[in-house]
């Protein structure tokens, strides 16, 4: 028999930034929820990637001095980038898009083109107010005292030749879908919302730009390049190998299962999305579910406010394990929740360390105390008070942890695992093995107490592992278990015996006045180190820029660099750019172009006649798509005020003259 699919993906993540804790919680919940459908027998596609075009992106990259697909390419595939921040949380994704893959670009140019000839895209003029960090026009309503209603930054009065998404021709039938389809928004409270959104007159969408080159161009007008939504959407088939020869899955798995979203951009996938779809005739997904935000002192996080916390560090100091579950168990799905170290701690402390470690090594510790590591079968046991209490407790939890699952009740699914682990350390206290150890009389009833114990840690150590899929096989292997036999499936088939074998702790209790202090101390001396170093008497006038110290080198080293005057013949804005400015400069030898990012702080006039300073052994680089190639780099120094001062050399300096 075919088994059946189950395909969940999250937002595609815009690398602009190293994640934080609250891009991990869509990641993990993500992740919990394919590895239970996995668990009970389905065939899942859980889809993750980066959302790679951009104004953003285009900024970034400028600013690191490098085009925008190298930038890109290091955040998502490099050292410490987001694949390794996935490994280290350890999510089981299945496949990872990158939206400049050549495969989605070849997508989406089919899509647009076939949007545009049958007429549900055309072209207009662009009246609004953008937001850049966003990527988002707003119209005057939407605005929140005069500022983008998203991030509260400013904005401003853009009007440009764009294509438009005719997405008002749809929201007839988008209001006909939430109602013929009461689960396709959730939760339930946040339909309402998409509905007034829709009544209030639903807009057509800008789907393209002039200004962007870092995105996808427009086949047929390509001084045009994709908006981003329409790039980002189209991901979730795209991935699957719609419009594209990369990937046959797409009749497998389409429509997605669960499409799972931050609240601030259920709009999009739930109008936009299904309307794109609508105008492609293509199924719908499931589910969209809009799950609030990880704050962090009541703020969103976000690096702009200073406010990430890095999973990294969390992972390294308490383990995966207890963060994800951390993550999975505090927020109440699809609400808000508060994210605090006290927090972090106090729930290891007291469901991890207590409640789950302390059932395991007191039950494994008194299978080996009584009975010498190993339980006797059915026939020496006997049967008692509280007995069938915990059993009901127990076979109840796998119904009761699938139907919370169903419901996207992580927390709610994981609350029902810890009402079995709860109850078992109760059944402990009640049923005293050590004062049944005292009478030998009694050890068919003691057998069966620890049997009863080992059985609540089997069904805890299967239904925990989509949560915290490190820390079920080491309860596995405590409990004698092969891993392997802990799937849902086998929940029933009850061993006929446990050989126990003691081991480490498996979440040391963590004194949580000394830990916070070390916390803080740790986040003074990282403040302390980005901070500018406290200037000595004699200068007054030092940098209070961080120093970035790199490796030392050898003399050698140094001296690949081939430092060289050049001097500046012209100087050029570049239209395809904000950031950059072209500059023709004589070396000594010849003439070479030389892209740089400077245009925020010189005009081109300021550098016409100047003599810098280049590297002028640096392999060229072919920018903007290709258009300019770039050879060599205009040394500047960086100013406090994030901007920079090229380094002028006086006349006397003749081009071409080594700097070293
Ligand atoms: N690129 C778009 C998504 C396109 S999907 C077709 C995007 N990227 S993002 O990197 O800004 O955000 C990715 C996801 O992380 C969003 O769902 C967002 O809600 C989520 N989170 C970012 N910060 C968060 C918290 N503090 N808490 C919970 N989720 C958060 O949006």
């Amino acid at each position: 028999m075919e088994r059946k699919t189950f395909y969940i993906t999250t937002p595609i993540y815009y690398p602009s930034a190293k994640l934080h804790i609250g891009h991990s919680y869509t990641t993990v919940i993500c992740d919990a929820i394919a590895r239970y459908k996995r668990m009970q027998g389905y065939d899942v596609m859980y889809l993750t990637g980066t959302d790679e075009h951009g104004q953003k992106i285009q900024d970034k990259a400028a600013e690191a001095g490098v085009s925008p697909k190298e930038y890109v390419d290091g955040i998502v595939e490099g050292p410490g980038g987001v694949k390794d921040l996935w490994k280290l949380m350890d999510i089981s994704y299945d496949r990872f898009i990158r939206t400049t893959d050549s495969y989605h670009i070849e997508s989406c140019q089919k899509i647009f083109t076939q949007l545009y000839e049958q007429g549900d895209i055309y072209k207009s003029v662009y009246k609004g107010h953008y937001c850049k960090p966003c990527e988002s026009f707003w119209t005057d309503s939407q605005l929140k005292d005069g500022k983008c209603p998203d991030c509260g930054r400013e904005v401003y009065e853009a009007e440009e030749e764009a294509y438009f998404f005719r997405t008002g021709k749809y929201a007839d039938r988008l209001l006909k879908l939430y109602e013929d389809v009461p689960d396709f928004i959730q939760p339930e409270s946040r339909k309402n919302e998409m509905i007034a959104f829709i009544k209030q007159g639903l807009q057509d969408t800008c789907v393209s730009r002039t200004t962007v080159p870092w995105g996808i161009p427009v086949p047929f007008d390509p001084k045009h390049t994709m908006y981003v939504w329409v790039d980002a959407l189209s991901n979730y088939i795209t991935a699957l190998g719609y419009g594209n020869s990369a990937y046959h899955d797409y009749d497998r798995y389409w429509p997605a299962d669960i499409h799972m979203v931050g609240k601030e951009i259920l709009r999009f996938h739930t109008i936009l999305w299904p309307a794109m779809l609508m105008a492609l005739d293509l199924p719908l997904p499931r589910r969209v579910f809009g799950h609030g935000w990880l704050l962090l002192d009541g703020g969103k996080m976000s690096k702009s406010k200073g406010n990430v916390v890095d999973p990294v560090v969390l992972c390294s100091r308490y383990g995966t394990d207890a963060v994800r579950y951390f993550l999975l168990r505090e927020i109440p799905f699809g609400n808000d929740g508060n994210f605090s170290n006290e927090a972090l701690i106090a729930r290891i402390n007291s469901d991890l360390a207590n409640d789950l470690g302390n059932l395991l090594s007191r039950t494994v510790s008194m299978v080996e105390k009584y009975f010498a590591g190993t339980l006797p079968g059915p026939e020496g046991r006997t049967a008692g008070d509280y007995d069938d209490e915990l059993r009901a407790v127990m076979a109840a939890m796998p119904g009761n942890t699938t139907r919370a699952m169903d419901s996207l009740q992580v927390s709610g699914a994981l609350a029902e695992i810890f009402k079995g682990i709860q109850r078992a350390n109760k059944y402990i206290d009640e049923t005293a093995p050590w004062v049944l150890a005292k009478d030998e009389a009694n050890r068919p009833r003691l057998a069966m107490v620890l049997y009863n114990l080992c059985e609540m840690l089997r069904y805890a150590a299967t239904l925990l592992q989509p949560f915290m899929p490190a820390t079920a096989p080491k309860m596995a292997a405590q409990l004698g278990l092969d891993t392997a036999a802990l799937t849902y499936d086998a929940l029933e088939n009850a061993p006929a015996a446990y050989t126990v074998h003691k081991s480490e702790v498996l979440f040391p209790r963590i004194d949580a006045e000394k830990e916070l202090a070390e916390l803080q101390a740790a986040e003074e001396a990282a403040r302390a180190a980005a901070a500018p170093a406290p200037a000595p008497a004699a200068q007054a006038e030092a940098t209070a820029l961080p120093i970035e110290h790199r490796p030392e080198i050898s003399f050698d080293e140094f001296c690949k660099v081939e430092q060289r005057a050049a001097k500046v013949l012209a100087c050029e804005a570049i239209p395809e750019s904000k950031k950059l400015l072209k500059l023709t400069l004589f070396d000594g030898e010849k003439e070479r172009t030389i892209l740089s990012g400077i245009a925020k702080w010189y005009k081109p006039a300021d550098l016409a006649g100047k003599t810098v300073v280049i590297a002028a052994n640096l392999a060229p680089r072919p920018m903007l798509k290709g258009k300019y190639v770039s050879e060599g780099m205009v040394l500047a120094a960086d100013t406090e005020d994030g901007g920079c001062r090229v380094l002028f050399l006086p006349d006397e300096v003749k081009p071409g003259a080594p700097i070293h």
